[in-house]
């Protein structure tokens, strides 16, 4: 029956979400980038059909340097998505966004290096991306942490990292001193890929740890605290998700970015 049915929106789960929609139809995708993370969760959600995709693959097989960035955003674009929520830990660079805390960040540093982080290659284009994430999409996002009672920070820049590793105390330091306000190893390069297929995304990070530390002594982030704080955090994220689709317009339309015949003609290059 899903089939028949527009998709409104895609959430992509970030580590601590691997299922959102009771009895979803599985959708397998496959990509000119190989298959994505998982296969594609379509059903009912907030009142919209919504498609959820595990980031990091069901049960969390897929460290960041192992997401097939490329294939995820591919497949949810062949799907006929049109908006991107993507979930995210943070670590926080500053003292006053305390771990427990809400971000809808609105810009982006790449600190990955990563080169698979365009659909471009072979294509003369460049990506206008000086506002990386949706206005629209963040608006909801907004309106939804404030019908679901949550402090947030929306004026906010996401260092992204290759990890796996998490930084040193200097590297945090210089990310803080960069103009970074959290740090997350996903974030990239999925939003410019998603831009550069016409896709509006945005980001609703939930802030686990205080990364290094402000100083030398003092606690620093282990895998351990981000999966346990994600998994205590997972109904408010889930409640935080379902205001925010149920804001976002049911005409809502994504920035064009990106010339429409040229993500068409990318697309049309997929294989059945
Ligand atoms: N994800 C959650 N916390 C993080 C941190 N401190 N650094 C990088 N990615 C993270």
């Amino acid at each position: 029956m899903h089939a028949q049915q527009p998709i409104d929106i895609a959430v992509i789960g970030g580590s601590g979400m691997y299922e959102l929609i009771d009895e979803p139809e599985i959708r397998v995708v496959s990509t000119p980038y190989g298959a994505p993370s998982a296969g594609i969760a379509v059903g009912r959600f907030a009142g919209r059909t919504v498609a959820f995709l595990a980031r990091h693959g069901s049960g969390h097989s897929l460290s960041p340097r192992r997401v097939p960035y490329r294939a995820n955003v591919w497949a949810l674009a062949s799907l006929g998505v049109r908006a991107v929520i993507a979930t995210a830990a943070v670590g926080s660079l500053h003292p006053q966004l305390p771990p427990g805390q809400f971000v809808v960040p609105d810009q982006l540093l790449d600190r990955t290096g990563r080169i698979d982080d365009t659909f471009f290659e072979d294509v003369p284009q460049h990506l206008p991306f000086a506002d990386p994430f949706c206005p629209a999409i963040r608006a909801a996002l907004a309106d939804g942490l404030s019908a679901s009672g949550e402090a947030m920070t929306t004026v906010a820049t996401t260092a992204v990292i290759r990890g796996p590793r998490f930084s040193t105390r200097a590297e945090s330091r210089a990310l803080r001193a960069e103009g970074a306000d959290v740090v997350n190893m996903t974030q990239y390069p999925e939003a410019a890929l998603a831009a550069e297929l016409g896709l509006g995304y945005a980001s609703l990070a939930f802030v686990t740890d205080a990364d290094a530390g402000p100083g030398s002594g003092s606690p620093v982030v282990t895998a351990e605290t981000v999966l346990q704080r994600l998994s205590e955090a997972r109904p408010r994220i889930v409640a935080v998700l379902d205001a925010a689709i149920r804001a976002l317009p049911r005409d809502y339309a994504p920035r064009t970015l990106v010339p429409p015949e040229v993500v068409r003609t990318l697309l049309a290059g997929s294989p059945a």
